[in-house]
């Protein structure tokens, strides 16, 4: 569709202040009586929360797999009604959270892109996000820029109908509702070997520009003695702000681009892609880095508790041969995204209670 018009650029006053603060004294901001309403950063999340939704996430899961649990569940909801805006491209966030909220009863309406809205008459997207709260409860967005969950989040806190919003993914910078996956899926594969403490993790692949490295990073912050190893070719090398909040927090991590002396080290090996969606020309990155890729021939390298996981999509950085392999864990770990986000959807509406009590 044509653009009849540019984005509207609207001023917020007060805006550009709010988001100049330190993350820690924004945090109150997005609660509402006491309890997180809007999920914009992992570092809203301690471990006390974390465990709670992992339970909650186990038992959602327990009651869907029966007819008379997943009525239970679809019953908790089905006066309330979700926004899926996604206008930058995604298949599991958008399709675990559709899911998660079916799975709880909400109704969802969606929009992914910005071609058939109104933005195509030079409406802004925080107008646009106000419009979606006139109709719906909930609202979750994917978008390409940094920031904009939270921009949006504080518009809407401000008005009279303020509902909460969900950061499925906001530019480089974070991807909270994924972070809260890859703990439960790291919970979940560590259950029989102590948990998460005390574990080595190791990061791989394009540690600037991936967003789920460093929302998992920042969560890490809240189990005891882990160790964190960014594996990156030089010039994907993880961002200053995360080295200096493990420095801040006291959490050990080494720096190198020898995957392969790594291998033997680790309990999880977390893989990414080059995030070539934010080059100037992202057509110009055809470089594959093989020499940060896991393939068949290093499972004799690793420990034979060792997760492999990836928030996926996937280009060459597994090879296929692995995902045979029982410590191929990211299937388990996409799958494991709709449990906890629907924990978090009935956490927010406050439902948990309800899920909970039957198993009382
Ligand atoms: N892991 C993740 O965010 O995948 P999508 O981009 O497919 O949502």
């Amino acid at each position: 569709m044509e653009r009849y018009a540019e984005t509207t650029k609207q001023t917020y006053e007060g805006w550009d202040e709010f988001y100049s603060k330190p993350v820690d004294e924004k945090i109150e901001f997005f609660k509402m009586k006491g309890r997180v309403f809007d999920i914009i950063y992992a570092q809203q999340f301690d471990r006390q929360f974390l465990e709670h939704l992992c339970d909650l996430a186990d038992k959602i899961r327990l009651l869907a797999k029966t007819k008379m649990g997943a009525q239970k569940l679809s019953s908790l909801l089905h006066h309330k009604r979700a926004m899926l805006y996604f206008v930058q491209p995604s298949t599991r966030t958008f399709l675990s959270f559709q899911n998660a909220c079916h799975l709880l009863g909400l109704n969802v309406s969606e929009s992914r892109g910005t071609s058939t809205s109104s933005e195509v008459k030079g409406e802004s997207p925080e107008d646009t996000i106000r419009t979606f709260a006139s109709y719906v409860d909930l609202i979750i967005s994917r978008h390409p820029e940094t920031g904009f969950a939270e921009k949006t989040a504080w518009v809407l806190n401000q008005t009279e109908r303020p509902v909460p919003v969900l950061n499925g993914g906001s530019g480089s910078d974070q991807h909270p509702t994924q972070a809260l996956l890859d703990i439960y899926t790291l919970q979940r594969e560590f259950q029989n070997i102590g948990g998460l403490d005390g574990k080595k993790i190791a990061m791989v692949g394009d540690l600037k520009r991936g967003r789920t490295v460093r929302s998992l990073s920042y969560l890490l912050k809240n189990y005891k003695d882990v160790t964190i190893y960014y594996v990156a070719p030089d010039v994907f090398r993880m961002r200053d702000d995360i080295k200096e909040f493990l420095k801040r927090h006291a959490i050990p991590y080494y720096e190198t681009d020898n995957f392969e002396s790594v291998m033997p080290k680790v309990d999880a090996i977390y893989m990414t892609r080059i995030q070539n969606e934010y080059a100037a020309d992202p057509k110009s990155e055809t470089e594959t880095f093989p020499a940060f890729h896991f393939r068949k021939e290093h499972l004799a390298k690793i420990h034979a508790h060792c997760a492999i996981m990836h928030p996926l999509p996937r280009r060459y950085e597994i090879e296929v041969a692995v995902d045979k392999d029982p410590r191929a864990a990211y299937w388990r770990q996409e799958r494991n995204g709709m449990w906890i986000r629907a924990a978090l959807i009935a956490h927010v509406f406050r439902v948990e209670e309800e899920i909970l009590a039957e198993f009382a």
